[in-house]
């Protein structure tokens, strides 16, 4: 790991919030007196009914409960809208850029408000109460932010769904949260090519039937509309008036519920209520990216995963920001398509994900040089390690070495950043994502829950809460309580791998549970199981990791056939056809390996230490395999992985 070291840059230093004296004495506060801290700067949005409780919040493995504000009342489609159109009511909100490169759209926060009022008064009339849950299936177009600031507005709990999820990952979330409608759009369009939306919404509600699906018509394919259930967006919303009363929230009420893959069973319901969570993700975008007014801010995120949530749409609008929402793919038209629109919209902060970087880095370096970026101030990095040559290229060509880069670690579960780097703040090394944010208490442990001093390495746990944590899973409190809490009892465990340095700074080092995380987005292997055995050929599966140069980590699936089933190349691509099915793209595998047999423990268990070892080609030290009931199978399993093409 490279040790070099990046000091804050003076004109960084010159117009930044927070310098490092600033963020250490911030910092004291915040973990020394979290009530006084967070009260202070809970005041940072508009309150209905002010609170006057801040923190209530217990890790105790026997009664696990997270309080925030609990008092106050709010609403947060007024905060992230509403109270802006006053003072910057011809402001960009949201500048939109279309897949194709002549198509976008400026979205000011009066246009915003109005929009949002219509989407909720249509929500009001298919029935939508307060409460209820509306499950979003909807692509990178305004309207998926208008959705959720709709929801938001009447107290609806929404769930977004990524448009790359599969029609029956789709019918499994919907199930879950018990919706009632599904908010989409006719297709959607990524890279010049159509995704059939409303056709999976059909195919999903066979399976989960819903009352009503609001369409939006973006691209204008052609699209069955059930009768009585279906209507189009652009109809329902020229009826309805354009104010909508927001309605008055707690704190603690839900907000949304987004589904993310954990190391056993089907994808859990993240619950992130309302209060905590918007002072949690507004005040880190803007600590984080230093974001000062008149900054123009683009994540390239998408909103069905956490980062478009905390940091496309809630906390830049929380705080009056103009944000930019992509619709395309970073290489489409060519790999210049990020620059190009950092200069056509003159973008100031890009925040975007190693797998992009790698993938950009690959393309040529002349598809960054032969742009300006002049405007380019600030870069970020988020959903993995980066590795220092990804780094060192994002820093260097991209950013021409004048632009810090802030690596952000965290969560779905978290809410927001947990650790980070401040420009104004923090000296960088590339590949550590430094030091914590205000009120976030990282520890180390080892494997018998004991933290561990100074320069050390081993599993990261948060020690205290902070206001944008995970309330709890959908439906399954004791589910989240056995996820995070039981492992080490009293701490928030993060499923995370860390080292800390002598300077204390952090590097994570990646999932230490059955999590793969495949271009930043997590996958858990039991999930890619058994969509595999679900395939009338495949009798066992098991899938693990391993190293991938663009993705980070690759899918790699161990498969046993049934008996008599042939182990041909057509099955290994009918296999990937059949997971793509199953889950959607995001989860196929990069390398099937048949395996007659699988190394397990003589109680059934299968080692999948063993696994990742053959996957990485690390046959030497593949540990202890004398628990194994049946060693030779690793044999085998080493046999043909070098036998592999
Ligand atoms: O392993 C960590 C990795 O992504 C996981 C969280 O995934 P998800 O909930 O999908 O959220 C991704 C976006 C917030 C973490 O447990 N991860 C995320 N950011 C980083 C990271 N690993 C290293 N460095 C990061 N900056």
């Amino acid at each position: 790991m490279s040790e070099a070291v990046f000091p804050v840059p003076a004109d960084v230093a010159a117009r930044a919030l927070v310098d490092d004296a600033k963020y250490q004495e911030m910092y004291n506060r915040s973990v020394t007196d979290p009530a006084g801290f967070w009260g202070e700067h809970g005041k940072r949005i508009d309150w209905i009914k002010p609170f006057t409780k801040v923190k209530n919040t217990s890790y105790d493995y026997h009664n696990v409960a997270i309080k925030w504000f609990e008092d106050g009342t709010l609403n947060v489609s007024a905060n992230c809208v509403d109270r802006h159109v006053a003072t910057r009511g011809d402001q960009a909100a949201i500048i939109w850029e279309g897949d194709d490169p002549s198509e976008h759209k400026v979205i000011t926060y009066r246009e915003l408000h109005v929009e949002v009022c219509k989407f909720a008064n249509v929500l009001k009339e298919q029935g939508v109460k307060k409460g209820d849950r509306v499950t979003i299936y909807l692509p990178m177009i305004p309207e998926a932010a208008y959705a959720m600031l709709a929801c938001a507005r009447i107290g609806a709990v929404h769930s977004i769904v990524f448009a790359g999820f599969s029609p029956d990952s789709l019918a499994q979330r919907i199930e879950d949260c018990g919706s009632k409608i599904v908010l989409t759009a006719d297709e959607g369009l990524r890279g010049g090519r159509k995704v059939p939306l409303k056709a999976n919404v059909d195919r999903a509600c066979e399976k989960a039937p819903v009352d009503s699906v609001v369409v939006v018509k973006r691209t204008g394919g052609d699209v069955k509309m059930v009768d009585g259930r279906d209507v189009w967006y652009h109809e329902a919303t020229a009826k309805v008036p354009a104010t909508c009363e927001p309605e008055e929230m707690n704190a603690e009420d839900p907000l949304f519920i987004l589904y993310t893959s954990g190391s056993t069973g089907k994808p859990k319901g993240v619950l992130h209520t309302s209060g905590g969570y918007l002072v949690y993700a507004s005040m880190t975008h803007q600590y984080v990216f230093d974001y000062q007014d008149g900054d123009i801010y683009w994540c390239t995120a998408d909103v069905g995963w956490v980062t478009g949530h905390s940091y496309i749409v809630y906390g830049p609008l929380a705080n009056g920001a103009t944000t930019l929402m992509f619709e395309g793919v970073p290489t489409y038209p060519s790999a210049s398509r990020c620059w190009d629109v950092v200069d056509k919209h003159k973008v100031n902060i890009f925040y975007t994900a190693p797998t992009a970087i790698r993938a950009l880095m690959g393309a040529g370096t002349d598809f960054v040089t032969r742009t300006d970026r002049s405007s380019l101030r600030l870069l970020g990095s988020v959903g993995e390690p980066i590795n220092p040559e990804a780094w060192t290229w994002y820093y260097n060509v991209v950013g021409e070495k004048r632009c810090p880069i802030v690596d952000t670690w965290w969560q779905t579960e978290t809410g927001g950043i947990l650790i980070t780097p401040l420009p104004g703040a923090t000296a960088l090394k590339p590949g550590s994502a430094t030091r914590p944010f205000f009120g976030v208490q990282p520890a180390i442990v080892d494997a018998e829950g004991n933290i561990l001093d100074g320069a050390t390495e081993g599993n990261l746990v948060i020690t205290d809460s902070w206001p944008g944590q995970m309330r709890t899973v959908y439906g399954d409190h004791e589910r989240f309580v056995q996820t995070y809490f039981a492992t080490y009892k009293g701490y928030y465990f993060t499923g995370d791998g860390c080292r800390r340095d002598a300077d204390g700074y952090y590097w994570i080092t990646g999932r230490v549970d059955d999590v793969i995380n495949v271009s930043g987005h997590r996958m858990g292997t039991a999930e890619v199981e058994s969509a595999l055995v679900s395939h009338p050929k495949v009798s066992e599966a098991a899938v693990v990791g391993y190293p991938h140069d663009l993705k980070g980590q690759g899918i790699y699936a161990y498969v046993t056939l049934m008996e008599g089933e042939e182990p041909t190349d057509a099955l290994k691509k009918e296999l990937v056809q059949h997971v793509r099915a199953e889950i959607g793209p995001i989860a196929s595998p990069d390398l099937i390996q048949f395996a007659p047999g699988l190394p397990k423990t003589r109680s059934g268990k299968i080692m999948r230490r063993i696994l990742r070892k053959i996957a990485e080609d690390s046959f030497d030290s593949l540990g202890d395999t004398s628990t194994l009931a049946d060693p030779g199978v690793v044999d085998d399993l080493i046999d043909n992985r070098q036998n592999r093409a």
